[in-house]
């Protein structure tokens, strides 16, 4: 059973169908106005959305709802209801993403069916998901927080350049996250089901890095005892995530510069070169202009990889999103007693706002890491973080700033930007933890039988309305109201014969 939003601005009919639904087993939150229900789709993350288009005589704010369902984390498959004959409406739902309509006066056998339909399509995509999900956890864009100007700039920067062949250079400090972007590249790219293969060149001697890279022949030098495949073929329709590559040999940076010219890998020992199709991204957390004036970098290297750049801000060039990270780190490592993310003092937030971060993101996982794993209640201290931190001073007062499962600032989603901002001081909630707004209708369970009937009832004066309205459009000639019904002439005699 699903949970389904739901939103109409006559009560009685958002009364009714709620009680429909909620006898059918459904968890229904419904709204009554466009406002109310748009800001509580991040915290309902409904998998439903039944909307009427034509709510407070605004059709643009139920297009922008349909899209903003859309948009959420897995999508809301999205039924609008539109008034008789505004085909044109649902036709625009539909294109915004809308997976289905129904036109007004509705059996509510249709709305069964089709509420039914969508369930069975979430269900397949979700399976799908799943399998999905597994392989991009880390990369996808949810996990990476950020909601400062520099962020946004970076973020903007991978939408537009993911699903391109273009060869990326990565620039940033030390724990900036640049393999969480190399990562999100790749996942966000059509490459993305073809491997992710990264290689550190620092972390090997160079002819250790040399057969990795490209693979060796049996015997062609001591030690290869056996033929052995290199990652460029490993990495072969996927991407190569060449990470601290201002370290790598003089020798391979040309070998290297060869796979990029000609796509073509020869193994250590082999005078064959296989063709492979491979997208480089590179990152380094060094000055490479200053390695090629030193003579340590080939130029015509740098300029092969550096065809496209995304230098990674480091944390202190944006504290405003130090909250927001931390936040994400605490949720992602629960209480084990209860299994609810801690809790953080403002006081220490704001400590950990002062801090100069040279290890940079990292280092403040580390620093969640290391608190969550001392922290004796359920509100991190600033006596659980590392010792350094108690040399700072802060007017902050112990007060604690909730936590609550759930995504933390997601930076994009599908690509839109949605964020959210943690401030401290003046008692303002954090962004993430916002107590969810519900201005919607509450609809009290009154017996759903009860209910059911009312809706058989209201939809027939609904139809009984609209059948006398073609009535009068026709000047009374059945055929003509049958046509305007889109109904056989039999059926219309049917209904006239009940309305009487
Ligand atoms: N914007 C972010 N949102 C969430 N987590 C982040 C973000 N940036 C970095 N991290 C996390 O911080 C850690 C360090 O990131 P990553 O390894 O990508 O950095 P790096 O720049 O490659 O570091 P190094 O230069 O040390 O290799 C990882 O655990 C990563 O998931
Ligand atoms: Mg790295």
């Amino acid at each position: 059973m699903a949970k389904v939003m739901l939103i109409d601005d006559e009560v009685t009919m958002l009364q009714m169908v709620a009680e429909l639904l909620r006898s059918e087993g459904h968890e229904v939150h419904p709204f009554s106005n466009f406002t109310a229900a748009s800001e509580a789709l991040a915290t309902v993350q409904p998998e439903i959305v039944i909307t009427d288009l034509y709510l407070e005589k605004s059709r643009a704010q139920g297009l922008e709802l349909v899209q903003k369902a859309r948009e959420l984390t897995p999508p809301a498959l999205v039924i609008v209801v539109t008034g008789f004959g505004s085909v044109e409406t649902a036709v625009e739902a539909m294109r915004k993403g809308a997976f289905d309509y129904l036109e007004k006066p509705f059996k509510l056998e249709e709305l069964k069916l089709t509420i039914q339909r969508a369930l069975s399509y979430s269900t397949a995509v979700s399976e799908n998901a799943i399998l999905k999900k597994e392989l991009k956890k880390k990369y996808h864009f949810d996990q990476i927080v950020g909601t400062s100007q520099a962020m946004h700039d970076v973020f903007r920067m991978v939408e537009r350049v993911a699903n391109t062949e273009s060869t990326v250079l990565i620039l940033g400090e030390s724990g900036t996250g640049k393999e969480l972007i190399a990562r999100a590249l790749h996942f966000n790219s059509r490459r993305q089901f073809a491997p992710f293969v990264p290689i550190n060149c620092s972390a090997l001697p160079e002819n250790l890095l040399e057969s990795e890279l490209f693979g060796h022949r049996k015997g062609s030098f001591t030690g290869a005892v056996n033929d052995k495949v290199g990652l460029f073929q490993e990495a072969d329709s996927g991407t190569m995530f060449l990470d601290e590559i201002g370290t790598m040999p003089a020798l391979l940076q040309s070998r290297l510069l060869r796979v990029l010219q000609e796509k073509e890998v020869r193994r250590v020992g082999d005078n064959a070169a296989v063709y492979v199709n491979v997208r480089i991204i590179a990152a380094t957390n060094e000055k490479l202009d200053e390695r090629i004036r030193r003579g340590t970098f080939r130029e015509d290297l740098f300029y092969r990889l550096n065809v496209i750049t995304i230098r990674l801000p480091s944390l202190r060039e944006r504290r405003e999103d130090i909250p927001l990270l931390a936040l994400h780190f605490l949720r992602t490592r629960p209480d084990p007693a209860t299994g609810k993310p801690f809790h953080i003092s403002k006081r220490t937030m704001s400590i950990l706002c002062k801090h100069e971060w040279p290890g940079n993101v990292r280092e403040l996982e580390n620093a969640i890491e290391r608190a969550c794993a001392l922290c004796e209640g359920d509100t991190i201290q600033v006596a659980d973080l590392p010792p350094i931190f108690r040399t700072y001073t802060s007017d902050e007062s112990e007060e604690t700033i909730p936590n609550e499962s759930g995504p933390v600032g997601k930076a994009i989603t599908n690509g839109h930007s949605n964020p959210q901002s943690v401030q401290l001081g003046n008692n303002a909630p954090t962004g993430a933890a916002r107590a969810p707004v519900s201005n919607g209708v509450q609809v009290n369970g009154n017996g759903s039988h009860q209910a059911v009937a009312a809706l058989k009832n209201f939809i027939r004066d609904q139809e009984v309305a609209y059948i006398n309205r073609a009535m009068a459009q026709s000047g009374g000639d059945k055929e003509k109201a049958a046509e305007i019904l889109d109904i056989s002439l039999a059926t219309l005699y049917r209904k006239l014969a009940d309305e009487a």
